[in-house]
């Protein structure tokens, strides 16, 4: 019963941003065009009309209560901050940067137009945006054993992508650079992502990673019993992550 109305919440949640906010707050834009539009251009070069979904998703997470901390009390003290500032909106309050923030009006008040429970199912949305969308758009991370039979069989490369859950360069990397439209294309095509929270879980294949995040490539040759690995660490920008990606795929064609 309780999983039934969580889920019921969950896909509500959408749909009262799509009713109710979408007209104001555009849902996503890459990262590096909201930095030149804000930083640089003052808001003339996209003309949006409020911050994006993906901004206030990743601000109201850093800025408010302790994103350390546990995520169902992070969760409410977010939605606490929302309903506030639906109801009484008032800049003075932002937990947006500056520069976007002086881009435009306050807010108008929801008072009257938004029930308590709609408040609570678009709160829960805007908090889980980020996340469902690098799920959506990029790699859904699966198992490594389910990844090695598919990479054997569709002649693919296995990314895995060593993470920790508060390791800012991994964040700075699933937020800049694996949503971007041609990396998850080359993702996509070319490669199977599995993900690894190494606080939680060790590695396959006896792998380790001194550091987070680390990028290991994984060469299975469907008609060899071993596999060959490389990897590199750290955070990249696309252009470099898209050359990485390249090299990989020239790895794998001298395997053969
Ligand atoms: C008529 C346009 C409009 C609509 C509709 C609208 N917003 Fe906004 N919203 C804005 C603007 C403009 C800002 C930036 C200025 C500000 O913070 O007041 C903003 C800011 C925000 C902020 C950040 C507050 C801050 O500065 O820290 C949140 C959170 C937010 N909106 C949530 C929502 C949600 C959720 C909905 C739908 C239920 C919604 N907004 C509907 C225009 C709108």
């Amino acid at each position: 019963m309780i999983v039934v109305l969580v889920s019921i919440v969950a896909s509500d949640g959408k749909k009262v941003y799509e009713k109710k906010c979408a007209s104001c707050h555009k849902a996503f834009v890459p990262v590096e065009k909201l930095m030149k539009n804000f930083k640089e251009m003052n808001n003339t070069m996209l003309h949006l009309k409020a911050p994006t979904l993906n901004q206030l998703s990743f601000r109201l997470k850093q800025q408010i209560g302790d994103p350390r901390g546990d995520e169902d009390i992070h969760r409410m003290e977010v939605s606490a901050f929302i309903a506030d500032y639906l109801l009484y909106p008032d800049k003075d309050k932002s937990i947006c940067m500056k520069d976007v923030i002086n881009a435009f009006d306050t807010m108008p008040s929801m008072k009257g137009k938004i029930s308590n429970e709609e408040i609570e199912a678009v709160s829960q949305y805007l908090y889980g945006y980020e996340e469902h969308l690098l799920h959506q758009k990029s790699m859904k991370p699966e198992s490594f054993e389910n990844a090695l039979q598919k990479a054997q069989k569709e002649d693919k490369i296995i990314m895995i992508e060593a993470t920790a859950p508060h390791c800012h360069y991994c964040i700075k990397m699933n937020r800049e650079v694996l949503v971007e439209p041609e990396v998850v294309a080359a993702l996509q095509k070319d490669f199977i992502v599995v993900s690894v929270d190494v606080s939680k879980k060790s590695l396959p294949l006896g792998l380790s990673a001194s550091m987070t995040p680390t990028f290991f490539f994984v060469f299975a040759d469907g008609t060899k019993d071993e596999v060959k690995t490389e990897h590199i660490q750290g955070a990249w920008n696309k252009e470099d992550f898209l050359e990485i990606l390249k090299e990989a795929k020239k790895a794998k064609r001298k395997e053969k």
